[in-house]
């Protein structure tokens, strides 16, 4: 292996950049070229293809966002933008690739891989934690993080003002975010789309709640199938007029800042064995960390969607959120 390339696809999470900083230091280690491709599929699609050294990736281990860019191609998607792309890298001899991004950018690779034989390893960069094959995904942790954080502030003011508040999350269709921050800010009520959400169910329990409560927080999944924040703060309203109700949508603030110290690890480590796997002659999987080690699961499986939610967590919250 000569010269590798690198990108990042889908929505950004903060580690993307600590991770593309571990591939390309591990490379040049390695007497690897590097090419970054900017905006991701995009960028390959119209040969925005730029070297990178060691020092191009200094100072960027603590940035959120990617110093790449990213995108969502559809172009990628259709049998014109893969052959464009395919010129580019075999125009530029690039003899392995390292995709780092979420199921959208998975999907992506094993399309090009029907017609590009370069082979291709995957880090999971993207908040939702919605990829099987590792335990965290790059930014998870530090998004999760980012709404902990949010949600004290509005426990004070909702406690102050003996309030309920609707806090919507992020996570597409999965409700890993909603879960994790839920337990860590003591939400009354968590509404993912993984379990049934009984509107009625959800009144009842605000009604006959322990009435020394002076706030209520419910976290809603941005997926849920009950609706957003605000279709089902107006339902409990109408039945709970009594009820001081508010809602957040918390929106974009989680996808951004400095990753977390747990972040950075994990993306370096990611990112590194995503070069290691590559020279080892792997491709088409994803690498995944699973009880702290190492492991790299085939892009098919990894974008099998939605990790199952974690029971003990879920009877767990039963118990402490009364
Ligand atoms: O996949 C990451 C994510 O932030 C989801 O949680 C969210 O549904 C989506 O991306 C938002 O995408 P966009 O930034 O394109 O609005």
């Amino acid at each position: 292996m000569k010269k590798i390339a690198v990108l990042t696809s889908g929505g950004d999470s903060p580690g993307m950049n600590a991770c593309m900083r571990a591939v390309v230091r591990t490379a040049t280690y390695n007497n690897i070229e590097v090419m970054g491709i900017m905006h991701g599929y995009s960028g390959m699609i119209g040969n925005e293809f730029i070297p990178l050294g060691a020092k191009s990736v200094a100072n960027i281990i603590h940035r959120g966002g990617t110093i790449l860019k990213t995108a969502r191609s559809k172009k990628f998607l259709t049998i014109d933008g893969q052959q464009k792309a395919l010129e580019n890298i075999l125009k530029h001899a690039i003899d392995g690739l390292v995709v780092i991004g979420g199921d959208g950018t998975f999907r992506g690779a094993l399309e090009f891989s029907k017609i590009c034989s370069v082979p291709m390893v995957g880090c999971p960069g993207t908040i939702d934690n919605d990829l099987i094959g590792t335990d965290f995904t790059i930014g998870y942790d530090t998004a999760i993080n980012t709404v902990v954080e949010a949600v004290d502030k509005i426990r004070d003011t909702a406690e102050s003002h003996d309030r309920l508040f609707f806090v919507e999350v992020m996570g597409r269709d999965a409700g890993l975010i909603a879960l994790r921050s839920g337990i860590g800010v003591g939400a009354e009520c968590i509404l993912m789309p993984e379990t049934k959400t009984d509107v009625e169910d959800l009144i009842k329990r605000l009604k006959g709640g322990r009435k020394n409560k002076s706030s209520k927080i419910i976290i809603v999944a941005e997926g849920d199938e009950a609706g957003d924040a605000f279709a089902i703060a107006e339902k409990v309203k109408k039945q709970l007029p009594d009820f001081d109700t508010r809602v957040t949508v918390l929106g974009h603030i989680q996808r951004g800042g400095n990753p977390t110290a747990m972040d950075r690890v994990n993306s370096s480590r990611m990112g590194f064995a995503a070069v290691e796997a590559l020279m080892a002659g792997k491709t088409g999987v994803m690498v995944g960390i699973i009880n702290k080690k190492i492991a790299y699961t085939p892009f098919e499986n990894a974008v099998k969607h939605t990790q199952r939610l974690d029971p003990d967590l879920l009877r767990m919250l039963e118990i402490l959120s009364l």
